[in-house]
C-alpha cells in the first residue's frame, strides 16, 4: 500500500472533481524505429509461437468483452518486446501509454499514469526490473484489483483512500526476468520469452524495411545484412540505413550482395554480425587471461564500458552463437570464439573446456 502523508513530499493533492494528477513520463515514440513497426499480425514477421498464443488470447479477450490479462516480455534488447505491444494494442483496437521504470521514480509518476488510463487501455512498462519498491506496492493492487490504496495523514488521524481505475493491462518488458521480485512477477498472467531471429526472418524484415524506406534491394543483399544482424530486428533495421548510405553515396543504389558486404566490412561488422566492441571482449580475454575464465568487472574496467552494456547488449548474442561461456568463476571464450577470430586455442586451455563441458 502506497503511504502518502499529510505533509505530502509527493506533491500530490486530490481536488473533488479536478484532480490535479496529470500523466507525466509518458515516452511519445517517434523514433525510426516506430516509423518502420508493424502495426498488425501479418505484417509482425518471426516469433511465431509468441504470435499465435497472442492471437488466440486477444480473440478470447474481445468475445468476453474483457481487457487483457497483463503479459510480461522478457528477453535480449532489439527483439520487439515494444512493438509486439504495439501491435497488441492496434489489434485490440486500444491506446498504448509507453513509459520505463526509470522514468517512475517519484509515487506520483506511477499514481499519474495510472490515472490518465481509460478502460482497456495498455500501459507498458520498459526495464520493468527495475521499478522502485514504492512504485511496485502501488501497482500491485492496481494489476489486481483496478485499485490505487493510499494512506492519507499521519499515523491517529491517517485514513485509507481506495480509489477504483479502469480496468486496463500492463504489459512488463525486461532484460532480466530474473531481477523482477515474485510478487510482482506473479501478477502476469503470461509470461513470454521473445527469442532471437533467423537469419530468414531478418531477411524478410530487411526487405520489408527497404521497401519502406524506398530501397532497392536485391534477395542476396537482403540475406547478406541479416547474416550480420545478430538475429536481432533492430540491428537488421540499423544496418539497412547503413549501408543504403553506402549503396547511394558509392554504388549505383541498389543494395545487392557485394554492397552489403563491402559497406558492412568496412563498418567493421563481421559475417557474424560482430563489432568492435564484441571483438575487443574475446580478444581481452585470450590474450589478457588466458581465455578465461574472469569476472565481468574485470572486463568492464579494462574496456572502459560499463557492465550494463556488456551484460545486456554484447553477452546474449555471444553466449547465444556459443563464442563465449558464463561459468561460475567468470567469461570463458569458446573454442568456436578462439576459431572465430583466428586464433589458436592452447592444448591446455582447451582440455580445461572440454572438462567443464
Ligand atoms: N521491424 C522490427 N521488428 C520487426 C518484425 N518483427 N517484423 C517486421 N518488421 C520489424
Amino acid at each position: 500500500m502506497a503511504i502518502i502523508s499529510d505533509d505530502n513530499n509527493l506533491g500530490i493533492k486530490f481536488e473533488k472533481k479536478n484532480p490535479i494528477i496529470k500523466a507525466e513520463n509518458i515516452e511519445y515514440d517517434n523514433t525510426f524505429e516506430s516509423s518502420i513497426r508493424p502495426k498488425d499480425f501479418d505484417s509482425y514477421i518471426g516469433q511465431t509461437a509468441l504470435k499465435e498464443t497472442l492471437k488466440i488470447t486477444l480473440e478470447a479477450a474481445k468475445k468476453r468483452g474483457k481487457p487483457l490479462d497483463h503479459l510480461l516480455f522478457y528477453g535480449p534488447p532489439g527483439l520487439g518486446k515494444t512493438t509486439v505491444a504495439g501491435v497488441i494494442a492496434s489489434q485490440m483496437g486500444v491506446e498504448i501509454k509507453i513509459t520505463s521504470a526509470p522514468a517512475l521514480e517519484r509515487p506520483r509518476d506511477i499514481i499519474g499514469i495510472l490515472m490518465s488510463l481509460k478502460g482497456g487501455e495498455i500501459l507498458f512498462i520498459d526495464e520493468i526490473h527495475r521499478l522502485n519498491k514504492v512504485a511496485e506496492e502501488i501497482l500491485y493492487p492496481a494489476m489486481e484489483d483496478f485499485t490505487l490504496d493510499m494512506t492519507t495523514g499521519k499515523s491517529q488521524t491517517a485514513k485509507t483512500l481506495r480509489i477504483p481505475l479502469p480496468k486496463f493491462t500492463l504489459i512488463g518488458a525486461t532484460t532480466k526476468a530474473g531481477e523482477l521480485s515474485s510478487p510482482l512477477r506473479d501478477r502476469f498472467g503470461m509470461i513470454h520469452r521473445l527469442e532471437f531471429y533467423t537469419v530468414e526472418e531478418l531477411a524478410e524484415v530487411v526487405k520489408r524495411t527497404a521497401k519502406i524506406l524506398e530501397l532497392e534491394i536485391t534477395n542476396d543483399g537482403a540475406i547478406a545484412i541479416a547474416m550480420r544482424s545478430r538475429g536481432t530486428p533492430r540491428i537488421a533495421n540499423r544496418l539497412v540505413k547503413r549501408v543504403s548510405d553506402f549503396a547511394i553515396v558509392k554504388y549505383d543504389g541498389i543494395i545487392d550482395k557485394n554492397v552489403a558486404n563491402e559497406s558492412l566490412d568496412i563498418l567493421k561488422i563481421d559475417e557474424f554480425g560482430l563489432d568492435n566492441t564484441d571483438r575487443a571482449l574475446l580478444n581481452l580475454i585470450i590474450n589478457k587471461y588466458d581465455g578465461g575464465p574472469v569476472g565481468i568487472e574485470t572486463i568492464a574496467a579494462a574496456l572502459s564500458e560499463d557492465i550494463k552494456t556488456i551484460e545486456d547488449v554484447c553477452e546474449p548474442y555471444l553466449l547465444q552463437a556459443g563464442l563465449l561461456q558464463r561459468t561460475p568463476r567468470g567469461r570463458k571464450v569458446s573454442p568456436e570464439g578462439y576459431r572465430h577470430l583466428g586464433i589458436k586455442m592452447p592444448s591446455q586451455q582447451k582440455k580445461l573446456f572440454e572438462d567443464i563441458l
